[in-house]
């Protein structure tokens, strides 16, 4: 099959969060599973220039592209490079006016005012893209608002063209609290005729939503794990969305993410001192502990529990809860670990909390996708406990690292992680520390039982392997995306 992936971010390229993982893991698992993959993204220079040095070059390809963007026309050019250890090709859209800044769709915690255009015009490129070197795409994947537009504008704009008679779309949704919604005036950026902008295809609540958009168009829809799949269709996670996701449940797929094994394995790890797989755990993580400890200006010991938390600091993360139990937390003997960067309040919080307990908190404020890798690799427990969370990337790097994650039920935290019950410790499944109602008092709960079976260091140990040796891979979850493929080109045909 021909798949032409379109995302906002893709490391080693760009990433904010976990979409960047997914973008371009998932494109290596199905290149190896034999398809021709081409994955197109937006050229950040910055970005690209700051680690420069860990990427493959850009070449140019001289060929540029018009796109009308309401009375405008803008340029863009077409650079191109290979995704590495894969034969993926990455097309990047080079327009420095809307991708030459600090940073990817906000500045100083405001999205830029001009996001619909960005997105408008780098949706309408690939299309443009696509036509002009006759790709003829058996699927178009669309990944979150930004690229919602691509569904809609094959449908309506390209389908006629003989380069896309035979390509069907799908959308993924990696989150559904970012919609993509805009004042009805942007209507005119996209450059869709304004009969869309009705309740059932463009428009929401009086705006324009992009992510609506893709969603009412695509042949089919995936999210990123089953349990979200189903919480989406209920008003209470829905967004507002959730009836338009009810109708099209029979389109809607829930396919867990995977652990990119070239990036997150702690048997090679570039970031980490010292290597280890489930038969040398024990040793390999007591050195990558040591390691962070003195990294970090913490006291090292070898005894004391360590909770990492890498993650963008926003109402999402549950961040109010561990603030909530922090002050009580920090009375028992353990040492707290968190990296991440968004809202203020929440910096200055963790960042005072580091300043009332330097011997046991560090906070670090900023992106380092190096100390993530130490954090997961010298870490013994992990805090997850997410409001809601669609799949959620760190709870699976944390398991294939033998950290064991703490956990909230919810979206792909309840399918990735079992709680260590006295059932699942007895079956020997148990792989964490899972809570059921959002509250602090659960989380606490969960994290004292963590503590509890940690001083029993067999016991202990047997639950990291456990959690070391579940099966991840990109691979299934590639296959899964590959039936969706075959299912949209089924729909696509059956409804023309
Ligand atoms: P989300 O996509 O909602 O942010 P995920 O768990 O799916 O959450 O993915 C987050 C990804 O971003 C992980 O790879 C995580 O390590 C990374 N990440 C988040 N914040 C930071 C940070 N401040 N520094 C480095 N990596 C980060
Ligand atoms: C989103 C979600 C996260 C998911 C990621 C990749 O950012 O918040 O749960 O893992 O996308 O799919």
């Amino acid at each position: 099959m021909r798949i032409v992936m379109t995302s906002s971010e893709a490391y080693p390229f760009s990433k904010t969060g976990g979409l960047g993982d997914v973008a371009s893991a998932l494109c290596r698992a199905l290149n190896e599973l034999g398809h021709e993959v081409w994955l197109f993204v937006p050229h950040y220079p910055r970005l690209y220039e700051q680690n420069r040095d860990r990427l493959p070059a850009l070449e140019k390809t001289g060929m540029f592209v018009e796109i009308p963007i309401a009375s405008k026309s803008v340029r863009g050019e077409l650079l191109w490079t290979q995704l590495p250890h894969s034969d993926v090709t990455v097309m990047c859209v080079h327009q420095p006016h809307y991708f030459d800044r600090d940073s990817l769709y906000t500045h100083n915690g405001r999205d830029y005012g001009d996001n619909c255009e960005r997105f408008s015009f780098f949706s309408r490129a690939v299309m443009e893209i696509c036509r002009r070197l006759i790709v003829r795409p058996d699927v178009l994947h669309a990944n979150d608002w930004q690229t919602g537009l691509i569904p809609a504008l094959l449908a309506v704009e390209y389908r006629a063209q003989p380069e896309f008679r035979h390509t069907a779309s799908v959308l993924t949704i990696h989150n559904l609290a970012f919609q993509g919604r805009f004042w009805h005036w942007d209507m005119l950026l996209t450059g869709l005729d304004w009969k869309y902008f009705n309740w059932q295809q463009m428009e929401s609540y009086g705006q324009l939503n992009l992510l609506k958009t893709g969603l009412s168009f695509a042949d089919k829809i995936t999210t990123v794990s089953p349990t979200y799949a189903q919480e989406i269709q209920t008003e209470i996670a829905g967004h507002g969305l959730h009836g338009l996701l009810h109708d099209r449940r029979d389109d809607l797929v829930g396919i867990l993410n995977g652990i990119d094994s070239r990036i997150w394995n702690a048997a090679f790890d570039p970031a980490l001192s010292a290597h280890y797989d489930a038969a040398n755990v024990e040793q390999g993580k007591a050195d990558c502990k040591q390691d962070l400890q003195q990294q970090l200006g913490l006291p090292q010991r070898g005894d004391v529990p360590v909770f990492g938390m890498i993650s963008r600091m926003t109402d999402q993360k549950g961040f109010d809860l561990i603030l909530a139990i922090a002050d009580e937390l920090l009375t028992l003997d353990l040492q707290l670990v968190f990296l991440g960067q968004g809202e203020a309040s929440i910096e200055h919080q963790l960042t005072e909390l580091q300043r009332r307990y330097p011997q046991k908190v560090s906070a670090t404020i900023g992106f380092s996708e190096e100390l993530a890798h130490r954090i997961e690799a010298g870490s013994d427990l992990y805090l997850m406990p997410s409001r809601f969370e669609p799949c959620g990337l760190n709870q699976l790097y944390s398991l294939a690292y033998g950290t064991l994650p703490i956990v909230h039920k919810t979206g792909g935290l309840a399918d990735s992680v079992r709680d260590a019950s006295d059932e699942n410790l007895a079956d020997g499944t148990a792989t964490g520390f899972v809570f059921d109602h959002y509250r602090p008092g659960a989380l606490q709960f969960q994290i004292e039982r963590a503590l509890s079976l940690y001083s029993d260091r067999t016991m202990w140990y047997r639950l990291v392997r456990t959690a070391m040796t579940r099966d991840f891979s990109w691979r299934r979850s590639a296959e899964k995306y590959l039936s969706v493929y075959r299912a949209a080109r089924e729909r696509h045909v059956r409804h023309p």
